[in-house]
């Protein structure tokens, strides 16, 4: 099953949005697969957005994720990267379609809620950067004939 990751940064948590973000994941029908409520140290935000590094935000970047605890979280189903990517709308929130988290609840790429992974192969690398093999909960849900196909 595909596997993406999640974070509701910052902002997310001092909105107060942790719960209603999840909601919509799982309202989609997507299954949750592990969860950890943290505070990010300065070593896994710069391995987690090295490939911004050098970038005119880089370090306004890094102080935000630092800046308040984060959601981590893992999420699986069927197209779960692209349906996630989906449901957290565009980076920029005046570009995010209405109905999506960073349009609802956004207005800045700077205060844009959340990450999410964008490509199966990041999904895997982020999975693993964030959660121990354990922390992964490998379970069947009852719902799931009704959410998955397959
Ligand atoms: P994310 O990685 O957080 O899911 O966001 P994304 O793929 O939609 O956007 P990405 O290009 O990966 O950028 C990562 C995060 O950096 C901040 N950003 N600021 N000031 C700017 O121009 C700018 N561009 C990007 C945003 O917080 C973005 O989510
Ligand atoms: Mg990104």
């Amino acid at each position: 099953m595909e596997r993406t990751f999640v974070l509701v940064k910052p902002d997310g948590v001092q909105r107060t949005l942790v719960g209603e973000i999840i909601s919509r994941l799982e309202r989609r029908g997507l299954r949750l697969v592990a969860a950890k409520f943290m505070q990010v140290g300065r070593d896994l935000a710069e391995t987690h957005y090295a490939i911004h590094k050098g970038k005119p935000f880089y370090e306004g970047l890094i102080a935000y994720i630092l800046s308040a605890p984060v959601m981590a979280m893992v999420w699986e189903g069927p197209n779960a990267v692209a349906a996630v990517r989906q449901t957290m709308g565009s980076t920029r929130p005046t570009e995010a379609a209405p109905g999506s988290v960073r349009h609802d609840f956004g207005l800045e790429v700077g205060r844009n809620l959340t990450h999410a992974s964008d490509s199966i192969e990041n999904g895997e690398m982020e999975v693993a950067l964030w959660f121990k093999k354990e922390e992964l909960v490998d379970w069947q849900r009852d719902v799931d004939r009704w959410a998955f196909e397959n």
